[in-house]
């Protein structure tokens, strides 16, 4: 058993302009939990994840990978920290092939540097039938516009997977999506759990993440209003909780 949580923010400020949009919030992911993030418009969800994912850095305060400070300056560092990603509209591309958009930033390539397409479409189609099986998609060649919000939010899931990205940080992912295709999203977030992959589901909609999370924490105009394992609480009292602040 590691001893340290898989993430620790501590004390974690970000101002914008006037605007205090966190005050001092702690945060930890743990190994093998999904965290539910909720709370009102402009409680901090999204700048919360913003500075795990490497959008914004935090004014004061420190990060922590398995008990190891880290500085996550972009993207790029956050992917190598194991974080990957996906908000609202996913990172995709619309005018690329979901081939290409699994493989964003990490395409296979050949001597001289051309791109390895026929290795990336084989193994596209293997993340595509295997690991997640994406309803409606045909083929890796596809062009990612002609999909639907929840067909782009499994491929942006599969690429996770795919690349074993450790936390999974996944901000209004389903509101733009049917009951269906959301159902299908908390679904997959499920099977990534079993596969050892931590998840931070940030939603308004409290029903949507408390069927599976393991832990519920809320915002509130930047600061951390509750932080429990959802055994030791119960739907009621967290709407109590958001209503009342
Ligand atoms: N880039 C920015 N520039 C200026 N203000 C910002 C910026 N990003 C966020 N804010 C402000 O910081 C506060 C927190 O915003 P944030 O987006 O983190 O909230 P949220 O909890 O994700 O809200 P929502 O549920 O509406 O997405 C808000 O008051 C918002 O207006
Ligand atoms: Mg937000």
């Amino acid at each position: 058993m590691n001893k340290h949580p898989l993430i620790e923010m501590k004390g974690i400020y970000k101002k914008f302009g006037a605007i205090e949009a966190l005050k001092g919030v702690d945060f930890i992911i743990n190994y093998n939990e999904i965290v539910g993030l909720i709370g009102d418009n402009g409680a901090g969800k999204s700048t919360l994840i913003n500075i795990l994912s490497g959008v914004y850095q935090p004014d004061k305060g420190k990060i922590y990978k398995e008990g190891k400070e880290v500085i996550i300056s972009s993207h790029t560092d956050a992917i190598k920290l194991g974080i990957e990603t996906i908000y609202q509209n996913t990172a995709l591309v619309d005018q690329m092939s979901v081939m290409r958009n699994i493989f964003l930033g990490r395409e296979m390539t050949l001597p001289f540097g051309f791109l390895n397409k026929r290795d990336m479409k084989q193994k596209a189609l293997q993340i595509l039938t295997e690991s997640i099986a994406i309803s409606g998609i045909k083929s890796p060649d596809q062009l990612v516009e002609y999909l639907s919000g929840g067909q782009k939010q499994a491929v942006a899931i599969a690429r996770a997977v795919h690349f074993k990205s450790q936390i999974l940080l996944l901000d209004e992912p389903t509101t733009a999506l049917s009951v269906k295709e959301s159902r299908k999203v908390l679904e997959y977030i499920k099977h990534l759990k079993e596969n050892g992959v931590s998840s931070v589901f940030v939603t308004h909609n409290m029903e949507h993440v408390y069927g599976i999370a393991d832990r519920l924490v809320i915002l509130s105009r930047g600061e951390k209003i509750k932080d429990v394992r959802k055994e030791d609480t119960s739907l009621e009292e967290l709407s109590e909780i958001m209503i009342s602040h």
